[in-house]
């Protein structure tokens, strides 16, 4: 069996597509995925009910297609997929799920496969969906921990000097995140200084963030992220129920909360002392579709 994480991206979301630093987290919750022999090659996700076929047509058959083209021989197999984590939630589900199909197969071909190739090796599915990923999901997935992340260059963990607790709220909005990195990418074009000027200063929390992650200082790391998703607001990234779930994590005595991911719906993302924990998922209850906390160490 093979398990990918579920990531919340702490700090510097689509920062991270221009090659900016992004501190990322994996969840314990995520994607396992298992290969056992078929007649032809088919992919069983569960508890979706969805079942494809390499030769169907849409992106879940082409992204399948993808990973199976990774393996020299014929893979005549049956990749079942359980999937902890919701979709489209900024949580990283696709990544996780193309990080999966991928270990399951290395695990049927008996493949050695590197931690780095088994993440280099999900993002041919991640780019069926998303034609411009920075890498971070796929990469967390694999790896799991806290970590920072830059395109293109090997993951650096981050050691925490004390497990992080967070709270993570579904706004009951899904979101495409090819539509929001191409909505920022518009911005760009419009106006790219603008548009790198917020990225630099969202560098420059990304880089604090990471050292009050690693001393402890969760009041200052909550201050960052709260600074975060001013700044990814000012990309157009939130919603109104994201505001609202944002506001009362932080009315609750949250230390921090900002979207986490593509944005546009998807997910809240809290810091709590553990001992706020319960009341901070109380106050989110009544305004999200699923609330659940995360401790990662
Ligand atoms: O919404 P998710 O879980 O796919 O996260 C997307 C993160 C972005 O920075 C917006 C895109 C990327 O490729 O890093």
């Amino acid at each position: 069996m093979s398990r990918a994480h579920g990531k919340v991206i702490l700090l510097g979301e689509h920062a991270v597509v221009y090659g900016r630093p992004a501190l990322a987290a994996g969840l314990s919750d995520g994607v396992v995925g298992e290969a056992k022999a078929s007649e032809f090659p088919e992919l069983l996700i569960n508890p979706w009910g969805t079942r494809v076929r390499d030769t169907d047509e849409g992106e879940l058959a082409k992204a399948f297609r993808a990973v199976l083209e990774l393996f020299d021989k014929p893979s005549a197999v049956r990749v079942s997929l359980d999937v902890a984590i919701p979709a489209g939630a900024g949580l990283g589900c696709s990544a996780a799920m193309g990080v999966a199909t991928v270990g399951a197969l290395d695990e049927w071909h008996k493949t050695g496969r590197t931690k780095a190739d088994l993440a280099a090796a999900g993002l041919v599915w991640e780019k069926v969906f998303h034609g411009n990923p920075s890498g971070v999901d796929n990469t967390i997935a694999t790896h799991g921990g806290v970590a920072m992340f830059v395109k293109g260059e090997p993951i650096r963990p981050v050691r925490l000097s004390a497990p992080l607790h967070l709270v993570v709220a579904h706004s009951g909005e899904s979101s495409s995140t090819k539509s929001m990195v191409d909505s920022v990418a518009n911005q760009r074009g419009k106006n790219e200084e603008r548009v790198d000027k917020v990225f630099d200063a969202i560098e420059a929390l990304v880089r604090n963030a990471v050292n009050e992650v690693e001393t402890g200082n969760l009041k200052h790391l909550g201050q960052l992220m709260d600074m975060n998703q001013a700044l990814l607001s000012s990309l157009l990234l939130s919603t109104p129920e994201i505001e609202t779930l944002c506001h009362k994590a932080r009315e609750a005595g949250a230390f921090g909360a900002k979207l986490t991911g593509a944005g546009g719906g998807g997910c809240v993302v809290s810091l709590v002392d553990s001992d706020r924990s319960a009341a901070v998922i109380q106050a989110l209850q009544a305004h999200s579709t699923q609330v659940f906390a995360a401790v990662v160490s």
